[in-house]
């Protein structure tokens, strides 16, 4: 038996975001609980959100306490602020951290037996939908607002938990690119490199089948053919509008079927040192590529070099496995992508602790290689210098 679960109802487009006034009059929503974190508001991306709020007058109470890899503490004062707010409603402005965030509160506050957040981890066992969101990415990455997962730091475990939940999911998708026009160089290349990564990752799980492929090679092709325009240009239009969203096209599919190791070992450097999610799996992604390739996911690499443009025409598995990892690599130097796991703070001395908690990893069970936290460790070594 297959599944898929994708929210209720997405706007893609510049300028989309003006559709809140409509959506809310809609489903007859109040007040909004609004969940973003404090450098949007910073860089003026909460006020284009604030705008179209007041000019419907649409009343809204501002939660702003989350960090980048959001933690425990952050959900659980968002859950008190939501029951003090008098709001029947969330909007998630963000990228991955502020929509998991409000998909935290919003699974809490309507399922108050979770209110550790801790029992939430893995597949959680929740009764009731949560507070209905309307999601709006700021970044091309996580595709938080088609998910049904949501990531969350337990701090007193040194651990990031994969909370897996269809009763998060967004009510309402909201991919106005214009919402990531401010996002910096690194910061696009490394949220499109995590984009790239769900696309890959669930091209060659085991659980794929012909729906989640047909969203992952789109996926990968259109991120190969827009993210270093977007990198380099951050004014390229075109660009943030294809990378907008071919981050959620892979996200339909991942969401669905599953992620693999390069998330597994991402997940321990956002918990051990604050990595940015984006940059930890760009790094690691083509390292795990070629451990992989020792699978029976070997010949869809071959498509996955097509899709990113080369000439796979002839090409046995070896050389398609070969012509994907380099495809990768490729595009991930060319937008300055750091290569080695020395250059961005990570202790050679940690590398076991890391291999066991990303062994342990949600992720772990979509793997296309059966795995071990010797192999893992194996890998974390590989990239370190
Ligand atoms: N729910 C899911 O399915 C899913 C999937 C992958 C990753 N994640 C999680 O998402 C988190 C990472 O999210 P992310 O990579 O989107 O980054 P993020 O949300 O952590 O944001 C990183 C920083 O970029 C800033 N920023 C975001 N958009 C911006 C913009 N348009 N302009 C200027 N600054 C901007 C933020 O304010 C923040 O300071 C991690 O915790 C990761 O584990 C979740
Ligand atoms: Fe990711």
């Amino acid at each position: 038996m297959k599944r898929i679960i994708l929210n209720e109802t997405s706007y893609f487009g510049a300028g989309c975001r003006s559709v809140i006034a409509e959506e809310v009059a809609r489903r007859g929503f109040r007040k909004a609980f609004f969940v973003t974190d404090k450098d949007l508001i910073k860089f003026g991306v909460a006020d284009k959100i604030t705008q179209v709020l007041n000019a419907a007058s649409i009343p809204f109470e501002l939660f702003s306490d989350v960090k980048a890899n959001p933690t425990i503490a952050n959900v659980q004062h968002g859950v008190e602020a939501y029951k003090k707010s008098g709001a029947d409603f969330i909007i998630a402005l963000g990228g991955g951290s502020s929509i998991d965030t409000a998909k935290g509160i919003g699974i809490v506050v309507n399922n108050p037996e979770f209110a550790d957040v801790k029992s939430l981890e893995g597949v959680a066992d929740t009764k009731h939908k949560a507070v209905p969101t309307f999601a709006l990415p700021t970044t091309a990455g996580t595709a938080a607002e088609v998910t049904i997962n949501y990531v969350i730091i337990d701090e007193d475990a040194k651990k990031k938990m994969v909370c897996v939940d269809p009763n998060d999911i967004p009510a309402v998708a909201i991919i106005d690119p214009e919402l990531m026009y401010s996002m910096p160089k690194g910061l696009t290349a490394a949220t499109g490199m995590d984009a790239l990564t769900h696309a890959i990752e669930s091209y060659i799980t085991p659980g794929a089948w012909a729906m989640s492929d047909m969203f992952e090679i789109k996926a990968i092709e259109m991120i190969a053919q827009n993210l270093k325009n977007a990198v380099d240009n951050g004014n390229d239009t075109l660009a943030r509008d294809n990378m907008a969203q071919a981050q959620y096209i892979a996200g339909m599919g991942f969401s669905n079927v599953g992620l693999g190791i390069v998330h597994s070992m991402a997940h321990p450097l956002g918990a051990f040192y604050d990595t940015p999610h984006g940059v930890a799996n760009a790094l690691l992604l083509p390292y795990v590529m070629e451990y992989n390739a020792d699978s029976p996911a070997a010949p869809k690499y071959k498509d996955i070099a097509g899709a990113m443009g080369v000439d796979i025409e002839g090409m046995n598995t070896e050389e398609g496995v070969k012509a994907a990892i380099e495809a990768v690599k490729k595009l991930s130097e060319s937008i300055n992508i750091p290569q080695k796991l020395s250059e961005i703070g990570v202790k050679e001395e940690d590398i076991h602790d890391l291999a066991v908690a990303a062994y342990g990893d949600v992720c772990t069970g979509g793997n296309p290689r059966p795995t071990s936290v010797e192999d893992i460790e194996a890998i974390y070594r590989k990239a370190y210098r």
